[in-house]
């Protein structure tokens, strides 16, 4: 049993596959730069420009800048062991074919299993961010869609200042007394949003290079946009940074939130904001020198966002009160702090657009992993069904497309988030434990990219990723285990009989 699970998906058989699938006639067009473009388009979305301002707001305070550089420095070391696996097997894939590649089909198993955290529910977290812009961009045009209609059930809503928005997020101070109130009932606004995307996917319109560095482009601009007015605003009126940014590090309080233990909170709620770094290493295979280029890809995205979201974070909070960020669109409203009266316009037209990427982006990533999970005979057929005119894997889109529109019209942001969070952290972590065995059991593999520092960066980034996992709540943690122990019955009952590798051992042995 135990040399089933620890069973390894042949090079020969992904190169093969990789050909069957017409990858192999892709041009190796990208360099370092495309690369660098292609992680800032996957990455830049719902973290900043949502999470951001409720982290300071419940967590961490101004001091969120820090929780930036603590999420920041896990995503470098699990960014540095990703590069090594994605040289060593430079096809276009996801952590799960690399498992399979080195780890074997249990291991692999569990990270695709696993991934599903990431990307549909990365999905479902954008769109409740996306969902909250969009409503907030209406409203300000004049078009209101009924209140119930635009919050998850039970949400208290008031109308101040002509906006709808939860009770919650009224300024400190402003009571809802004799305001008009109304209750949500489920958010259309985000089911409309991934009902729109699943369309788009099934139908099988490909995202162009054009395109991704078009949104890119937007979304760098808008962000651009907000450091310089944002900055300029706090240049010429330090007293305001100086009240918004004192004190630096809010005491703690009774719930444990603030202090030094909020830093790290906030850095378990805004790590979301770093996802999607390791889209780049499923274009190894348009690279031009994947060896070369992908580890600069990985990090180099890496690196201009974290610098990117220290300084955002630092703005918005020297910009307004941190106890007012929990709201919908924070970052409008910091604008609109300025007095600059296009600016909060323009940042929600940025975020609807830069956020609707980023839900393509991860409810593709969904459906890939799906796609060759079974295909390689480890989950059932029909979710690797190709539509006969539109050559898209539908079914499976469809699916999760359903599930990824329900959760953010019942769940609030927070929980999707932090659903995401601890699954993504627990595949970092496990692939920095599969850099450090493979090292260790594999010394003679050829590894055009080697991790710098084996162990201390994978035991680093297994020890970081473990600690931010711990700093989330224990709600999260039962669904995470629930989730892994449902794939575990699925692994057994019908995985281990249908796993194509272990097939064509058996057809070897039996040769
Ligand atoms: N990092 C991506 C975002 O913040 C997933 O939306």
């Amino acid at each position: 049993m135990i040399s089933r699970l620890l069973r390894i998906k042949p090079m020969s058989m992904l190169t093969a596959e990789a050909g069957e699938q017409g990858e192999h006639t892709l041009k190796r067009s990208l360099g370092a730069v495309n690369l660098i473009t292609l992680g800032i388009g996957a990455v830049i979305g719902a973290g900043i420009f949502v999470l951001t301002g409720q982290a300071a707001a419940l967590y961490a305070g101004p001091a969120v800048a820090l929780s930036f550089v603590l999420a920041g420095l896990t995503c470098a070391f699990a960014g540095l062991c990703y590069s090594e696996f994605a040289s060593i097997i430079p096809i276009a894939g996801s952590a799960y074919t690399y498992g399979y590649a080195t780890l074997g089909e249990f291991v692999a198993w569990i990270i695709g299993w696993d991934l599903v955290l990431e990307y549909a529910f990365g999905a479902s977290t954008v769109a409740s961010g996306w969902a909250g812009y969009l409503n907030s961009l209406l409203q300000q045009v004049g078009i209101v869609i009924p209140p119930q209609l635009t919050a998850i059930p039970g949400t208290a809503l008031v109308k101040y200042h002509g906006m709808w928005g939860p009770v919650a997020s009224l300024p400190p101070g402003v009571s809802d007394a004799g305001l008009p109130h109304a209750t949500g009932f489920f958010n259309l606004i985000a089911i409309l949003g991934v009902m729109a995307i699943t369309t788009i996917l099934v139908i099988g319109i490909k995202e162009s290079a054009n395109f991704n560095s078009a949104i890119v482009f937007i979304k760098l601009s808008v962000v651009g946009i907000f450091l310089v007015v944002g900055g300029y605003f706090l240049f010429r009126h330090p007293e305001v940074a100086r009240a918004n940014w004192h004190p630096f590090i809010p005491p703690k309080d009774a719930a444990g939130n603030f202090g030094w233990g909020g830093i790290s909170k906030g850095a378990s709620r805004i790590f979301f904001a770093y996802i999607g770094f390791d889209a780049v290493s499923t274009a190894a295979q348009e690279a031009k020198k994947p060896q070369r280029d992908m580890p600069i890809g990985i990090l180099g995205s890496l690196l201009i966002c974290t610098v990117l979201y220290i300084l955002v974070s630092l703005v918005l909070t020297g910009l307004v009160p941190y106890q007012t960020l929990n709201v919908a669109a924070p970052v409008a409203l910091g604008i609109d702090a300025t007095g600059v009266s296009w600016g909060s316009m323009l940042v929600k037209i940025g975020a609807v657009f830069g956020l609707a990427t980023v839900m393509l982006v991860m409810l593709l990533g969904q459906t890939r992993v799906f796609y060759s999970m079974s295909k390689d005979g480890l989950l059932w057929k029909w979710a690797s069904a190709i539509h006969p005119r539109f050559r898209t894997p539908w079914i499976t889109t469809i699916v999760f497309g359903f599930f990824a529109a329900l959760f953010p019209a019942l769940l609030p942001i927070s929980r999707l988030a932090d659903l995401v969070n601890i699954g993504t952290l627990l595949a970092f972590a496990i692939v920095c434990a599969g850099v450090w065995v493979l090292r260790v059991r594999h010394p003679e593999m050829h590894r055009p990219f080697k991790t710098p520092l084996v162990p201390l960066v994978p035991i680093l980034g297994i020890v970081s990723a473990l600690y931010l996992m711990s700093r989330l709540a224990a709600i999260t943690w039962e669904v995470m285990i629930g989730w892994l122990i449902f794939g575990l019955i699925i692994y057994f009952t019908y995985s281990v009989k249908h796993s194509k590798v272990q097939q064509m051992k058996n057809a070897q042995a039996a040769d």
